[in-house]
Parts: structure tokens; sequence; C-alpha cells
């Protein structure tokens, strides 16, 4: 059901920039329009700028004026599964509470969870709307 989503996390884990911790990892977001954005890792050697797979790819997908998400894949360790680390499970959730989140290490192997249960009890853009 995911295939398509997660060959294109996997495919864009290759152009992850990591000389810092040399850990690739690859994303692929599938907008409701059924359109697909991905991205890699982007380390800096300040390493706070560094920006997750994830977020690379949401924000491509929303500076392309798309911001409705079906499900995210995120294919880091193929010998295990990559969680996204907290900052992405909040820039996720930013844009819905349904959004699946695909945790895979291939086409075969993979998990699916709502963002929702990932991240319980969030603090979101319905919590800012009387403000
Ligand atoms: N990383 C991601 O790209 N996504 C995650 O959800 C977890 C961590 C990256 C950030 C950094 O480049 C490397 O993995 C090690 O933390």
């Amino acid at each position: 059901m995911y295939k398509k989503l997660i060959e294109k996390a996997v495919e864009a884990r290759k152009n992850a920039y990591v000389p810092y911790s040399k850990f690739i990892v690859g994303a692929a977001v599938k907008t409701k329009e059924g359109k697909y954005f991905t991205g890699c890792n982007i380390e800096s050697a300040s390493f706070t700028p560094t920006i997750c797979a994830e977020r690379t790819a949401i924000s491509k997908a929303v500076s392309e004026g798309y911001r409705e998400f079906e499900a995210i894949a995120v294919v880091g360790s193929l010998e295990d599964y990559t969680y996204p680390c907290g900052v992405c499970r909040q820039f996720i959730v930013e844009f819905g509470k349904n959004t699946k989140v695909i945790i895979a290490k291939n086409t075969e192997e993979y998990k699916v969870y709502k963002i929702s249960d990932l991240l319980p009890n969030s603090f979101g853009p319905e919590d800012m709307k009387d403000v």
C-alpha cells in the first residue's frame, strides 16, 4: 500500500548530506492531492541548523502550496526502524493530526502510525486559534 512512498524515501536518502553523523535518512510525503515530495537530512558544521529528512520533505511541499498530507514515510537505518525525532513529530502534527507516519526499513518491512499516536496530547494550531 505504501510501496511508492517508501521507494521515494529510500531514493531521497541517497542525497543526505551527513558529514558529521554519517547517518543517512530519507523521507517522502504524499499530499491529499496525490503529489509526492521528498527530503533528506542536511547537516551543518554548526550542528543546530541541521534539518531532518521529514522536515525537508514537508518544507518542500508547503513551499509549493501543499498543506494537507495523507502520509509521510521515513527511512533511516535499513537494519532497524528509525522513528521521527520530537521536533519532526511536532512539525508533522502542525499540518494535521491524522497524517499517517510510515516507518520503514524497506518496502516489505514497515510500521504505520497516526501522528497523533506518536505525539499524544500535542500542542497545535487549534491551541492558537483564540490569540
Ligand atoms: N534525523 C532525521 O533526518 N530524521 C529523524 O527523525 C531523526 C534524525 C537525522 C538528523 C541528523 O542528520 C541525523 O539523523 C542524526 O541525528
